[in-house]
């Protein structure tokens, strides 16, 4: 969720349906051939199983009421349309009764390889298929009520959890390693590099570092973490988080592995 943002969402009518302009189908339409094709071998095979269940278009940006329709199914989950941002209140509160927040606006062609708001093509296409899948929707859930309860100060250690996982999360399988983070599925940059990169660091997935570690939204990630199997999601939302939070206050930060964002002159 950044602070500022040039786009808007579009309103949805009364049958929860939104028109898209052709130019807008377009983008839809080269962002998902380009990336379908690219996630073969390298998205884990619950993102694939929630793919084919979901059926989304390839020529269009998909309706709301048609992915809820499946998702509503498998799991009890539902899209909620929202303004291009949100504030965490409103997305902590969305995700605690299991409504996936939606931003219905889609990226520009100037933005077409990378932008840092998420839009209808990063929700639908990075998050949603995964969303058919009962530990991921488990552990969202989970999430979303837990940072409802949160302090700010809280907070802050929980979007880290998220941000590891969810965004940016890998996951071991026999065949090797699998992307299941919706940040690194919508990007085809993204996509490359966290599997491939030698620049990159993986490793094993224990929640107490991901808690203590600090992430920079506008950069390729310096660091994945990479779960044991993805049912260790269901395990991750059995612990006592919040107490782990807690101990990651005490043990404080890791250094970061990025350079300082630029302070820009004013
Ligand atoms: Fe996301």
């Amino acid at each position: 969720m950044s602070k500022s943002t040039s786009y808007s969402s579009k309103q949805i009518d009364e049958q929860g349906l939104i028109e898209w302009s052709n130019e807008e189908n377009e983008t839809w339409k080269l962002l998902y051939e380009r990336q379908i094709e690219l996630l073969k071998g390298r998205a884990c095979k619950e993102y694939m199983q929630g793919i084919e269940l979901l059926k989304l278009p390839s020529d269009c940006i998909p309706q709301l009421p048609d992915i809820d329709e499946v998702l509503m199914r498998e799991t009890g989950w539902q899209t909620a349309a929202v303004p291009a941002l949100i504030n965490f209140t409103e997305f902590f509160t969305l995700l605690a009764n299991k409504r996936f927040p939606v931003a219905t606006f889609i990226r520009s062609k100037d933005e077409f390889d990378y932008l840092q708001e998420p839009d209808i093509f990063h929700e639908i296409f990075g998050h949603c298929p995964l969303l058919t899948n009962p530990a991921f929707a488990h552990f969202t859930h989970v999430y979303g009520q837990l940072g409802l309860a949160a302090s700010k100060e809280d907070r802050i250690y929980l979007a880290r959890l998220y941000w590891f996982t969810v965004e940016f999360g890998l996951v071991k399988t026999n065949e090797g390693l699998r992307i299941y983070g919706g940040g690194i599925l919508s990007s085809p940059g993204e996509t490359h590099y966290a599997l491939e990169s030698n620049e990159a660091i993986r490793k094993p997935l224990v929640p107490i570092d991901v808690l203590r570690t600090p992430y920079r939204i506008d950069i390729m990630q310096p660091l994945y973490y990479i779960l044991e199997q993805f049912d260790d999601l269901f395990e991750i939302s059995k612990m006592d988080i919040m107490a782990m939070v807690e101990e990651a206050k005490k043990l404080g930060l890791f250094e970061p592995r990025f350079p300082p964002k630029q302070k820009l002159a004013s």
